[in-house]
């Protein structure tokens, strides 16, 4: 069967190679806005869409196996966008923290932040810190949110905790190599992005994950993020496969 021009979710389902999937998907959560004009409603509407669909999302991830997802949900750049959307994106996180803190828990999901989430405001620092305090044992699925987060920023906290080891003569300059880097961000401990998935038809990172995605295979689709269910995943995932990873060198 098909279906707005895919074949049939179990269909795609059944083709993928479980041996080789992504062991960390990256997503952009792009087009919720217009998502939202297109159906005549509020922008805040497209985001809520657009917070469904990631549960949805990580639901598929932990079924099939997929280790880690990080979601781009507010960066430092949001902070620009009008004072109310900011409130509504604010509140909208709030809210899903607390209702989905049960089945992120009965889903075995470890949620974690990377950002500067601790410049978020109060309600929404509290309801975040419950979440990762609640799901810190579990291990099914790693979800970094990444909230108030901005690659550049993220390399120069490195950049100025790394200049403060040297001065307190804990760390020689020659001694910095792309480990030590990699030990001093968020991400610390977890596998760069094998997969980043951008939906909505932009063509940029958007200073998400400068270091991280150095080697990642970059997937980019017209469907907007509420509307990016689990066949278009699976048909990402086949996409995936069929790429031949060669990291500089040549495979022979
Ligand atoms: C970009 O779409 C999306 C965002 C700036 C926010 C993404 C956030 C969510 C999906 C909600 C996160 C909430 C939780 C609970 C994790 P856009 O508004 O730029 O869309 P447009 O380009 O079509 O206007």
């Amino acid at each position: 069967m098909v279906k707005d021009g895919l074949p049939e979710e179990e269909t795609l389902i059944r083709m993928l190679d479980r041996k080789r999937l992504p062991v960390h998907l990256a997503v952009i959560m792009d087009g919720n806005g217009r998502w939202a004009e297109k159906r005549g409603l509020p922008r805040a509407a497209g985001h809520r869409a657009g917070a469904e669909n990631l549960r949805e999302v990580v639901r598929f991830c932990a079924e099939l196996g997929i280790k880690y997802v990080t979601a781009y949900a507010f960066s430092t750049e949001n902070w620009k966008r009008p004072r109310a959307e900011v409130d509504q994106l604010m509140a909208l996180l709030v809210e899903y923290l607390y209702k989905e803190l049960d089945e992120m828990d009965r889903q075995g999901v470890c949620l974690r932040a990377i950002g500067s989430p601790n410049e978020l405001p109060p309600d929404a620092r509290q309801a975040l810190a419950a979440a990762l305090e609640c799901t810190r044992g579990n291990s099914r699925i790693i979800v970094n949110l990444a909230l108030n987060y901005g690659g550049r920023r993220e390399l120069v906290e490195a950049i100025r905790r790394l200049g403060a080891e040297i001065k307190a003569g804990r760390l020689e300059p020659g001694e910095i190599d792309e480990d030590t880097v990699q030990s001093y961000l968020y991400t610390a401990g977890i596998p760069d992005p094998d997969l980043l998935i951008r939906p909505a038809g932009e063509y940029r990172l958007s200073n998400f994950m400068l270091w991280q995605l150095a080697y990642t295979e970059f997937l980019m689709t017209p469907v907007l993020w509420p509307d990016f269910g689990r066949a278009h995943l699976a048909q990402a995932l086949l996409e995936f496969q069929r790429r031949e990873r060669r990291y500089g060198g040549l495979n022979v």
